[in-house]
């Protein structure tokens, strides 16, 4: 199955995706670990992007499809993988349609996890990641940006049917009940259509 996880700063794509990897035996794939990884080893692609994620600002598009294409090819190929953190902007999800569909590893399911922006800021604060998570601007500005940038996508996705809505306020474990019980169907209607004779 392949899946991938809207929604705003601290909403819990990444406690969740976690969790739904282990869960389905799908491989975890999050930009922003990706990105972070880069910036802490002080690779070139980390020196480029640092200045972007401190400000709370998106990255180029193009760095973060460079970044992630080998990766997302290769899970495609051992069991599926859930998308955490991309695509951000509808740019990255044509772009990224494209060249799965080419390849055979286009998205099947979107997850779109709904949290109040009030209840955003209250995550951060209180978790405190690094120089993007320490100041109450800068979460703002995130939250911002998903809500201009990132926003548009979850009627791109809806319009493919292909759209869960998660009520992601409430604790981890219900959250996490919701959605195994979410993808468990969809596998399951992935699976016959799969068996279905073309
Ligand atoms: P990224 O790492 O993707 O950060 P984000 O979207 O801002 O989201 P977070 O990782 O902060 O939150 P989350 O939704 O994963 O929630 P989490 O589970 O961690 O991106 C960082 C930066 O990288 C971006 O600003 C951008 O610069 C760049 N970037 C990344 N992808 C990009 C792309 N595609 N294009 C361009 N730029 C890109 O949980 C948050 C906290 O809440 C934790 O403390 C957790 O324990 C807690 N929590 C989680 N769920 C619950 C719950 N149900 N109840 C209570 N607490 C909870």
């Amino acid at each position: 199955m392949r899946v991938l996880f809207i929604g705003g700063p601290g909403a819990g794509k990444g406690t969740q995706s976690a969790r739904m990897a282990d869960f389905f035996g799908l491989t975890h794939l999050s930009s922003g670990d990706l990105l972070r990884k880069h910036v802490a080893e002080g690779t070139p692609l980390g020196q480029r992007v640092k200045d972007f994620m401190d400000r709370g600002d998106l990255v180029p598009d193009q760095i973060v499809m460079d970044m992630l294409r080998k990766p997302v090819l290769a899970a495609s190929k051992t069991g599926g993988y859930i998308l955490d953190g991309f695509p951000r902007t509808a740019e990255q999800a044509a772009a990224a349609y494209l060249v799965a569909s080419e390849l055979g590893v286009e998205v099947q399911v979107a997850v779109h996890l709904r949290v109040d922006d009030r209840v955003l800021v209250e995550r951060l604060m209180g978790r405190g990641r690094g120089a993007d998570d320490n100041d109450r601007t800068v979460i703002e500005h995130r939250i911002e940006v998903y809500n201009k940038q990132t926003t548009p996508l979850v009627e791109y996705y809806a319009v493919r049917e292909e759209l869960i809505t998660i009520d992601g306020g409430r604790s981890v474990d219900e959250v996490s009940w919701d959605l195994v019980s979410a993808l468990q169907s969809r596998s399951v209607a992935l699976a016959a259509r799969a068996a279905q004779p073309s």
